[in-house]
């Protein structure tokens, strides 16, 4: 059954999907992309990468030229009172002079209602932390963040990556952003950098059985750029939350934007690395031990710090065997 839609998709893939809803789409795109040809394949990647999920016509439609083209409308129909008259009070809130008066009141419209006090960035993480507050157990807290949407990156990522391991475990690993293999797999630590780690804690003896991991943002950020740091506060009281539930003894902090996130420190990683602080919330029975680490993917990039890594590996082994 793949392989006749690919066919019929390689022929007119636009035209086919045409008003396919969202999940069809992805569906689609990926048999496409596992089957199609280069060109198609290569053009439908470049598009899910951009954030494009859904196909809502088979023609271009120029918005700048309709947006030109009602302004143009407008400027023709504008009367010379509606031109001449004062700066309208009820886009800007503000009530005119002239309302003010007890007589002009009923002659003029009412004042806009006034804005909300919290911008979209605050309220996305009001509405985060009443739902991260909500949760009592990891379930539930996985339930919280699947039904989030108030980080953007949601909208682009194919999957929720929300953790993996044992949530039993006594030491729990927290990296930045889920990347395209674990984006595809709804699973933290799957493609080369997470190979690199589970390679790294197996000579220190622990697998997925002994650790718990997960990162700072649940959704793959497009292209796989850094997170913004609204993004990151949009799910920071959910992670904060994570952490409480599953309560570890150690804390790994995975790159410097989970070790200066979650710590609240501004010095780089190279800094930070390898040092135990103490990692605290009013609802966790005790601190945690907390220590940044190079992040697998940096290693890979710069593995001369592989040095330093190993010499932080083996802290982590005699902590746990300490705890
Ligand atoms: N890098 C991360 O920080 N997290 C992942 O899950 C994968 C790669």
């Amino acid at each position: 059954m793949p392989v006749r839609v690919c066919v019929e998709l390689r022929l007119s893939p636009f035209k086919k999907l045409a008003f396919f809803p969202r999940v069809i789409w992805r569906k689609l795109c990926y048999i496409c992309i596992m089957q199609g040809n280069s060109s198609i394949r290569d053009n439908l990647v470049w598009q899910i990468e951009a954030g494009v999920d859904e196909c809502i016509g088979d023609a271009p439609v120029d918005r700048f030229a309709e947006t030109a083209a009602r302004l143009a409308e407008r400027q023709t129909k504008q009367t010379p009172k509606t031109s001449q008259a004062p700066k309208s009070s009820a886009n800007s809130g503000q009530m005119s002079p002239r309302s003010r008066t007890p007589e002009g009141a009923d002659q003029q419209p009412m004042p806009a209602p006034p804005a909300s006090q919290y911008s979209a960035p605050e309220r996305a993480v009001q509405s985060a932390v009443a739902a991260a507050g909500a949760a009592n157990s990891i379930d539930e807290l996985k339930t919280a963040v699947e039904n989030f949407e108030d980080c953007a990156l949601k909208k682009t990522a194919m999957n929720t990556v929300f953790a993996d391991g044992n949530p039993e475990a006594k030491i729990m690993f927290i990296g930045e952003a889920p990347g395209a293999d674990e984006d595809r797999q709804g699973l933290p630590f799957v493609g080369v950098s997470g190979q690199l780690l589970d390679r790294m804690l197996a000579s220190i003896g622990i697998d997925r059985s002994h650790y718990y991991i997960t990162n700072i943002v649940f959704w793959r950020p497009p292209g796989n750029r850094n997170p913004t740091t609204g993004e990151i506060s949009a799910c920071l009281p959910f992670v904060e939350r994570h952490i409480e539930l599953v309560d570890p003894e150690i804390l790994v902090f995975l790159g410097g934007p989970a070790s200066k996130t979650l710590l609240g420190r501004q010095e780089g990683i190279t800094k930070m690395r390898g040092q135990w602080f103490d990692y605290a919330t009013p609802k966790l029975p005790r601190p945690a031990q907390a220590m940044p680490f190079y992040h697998p993917a940096y290693l890979l990039r710069s593995p001369t710090h592989k040095r330093e890594a190993w010499h932080d590996l083996l802290e982590i082994k005699q902590k746990i065997s300490q705890d």
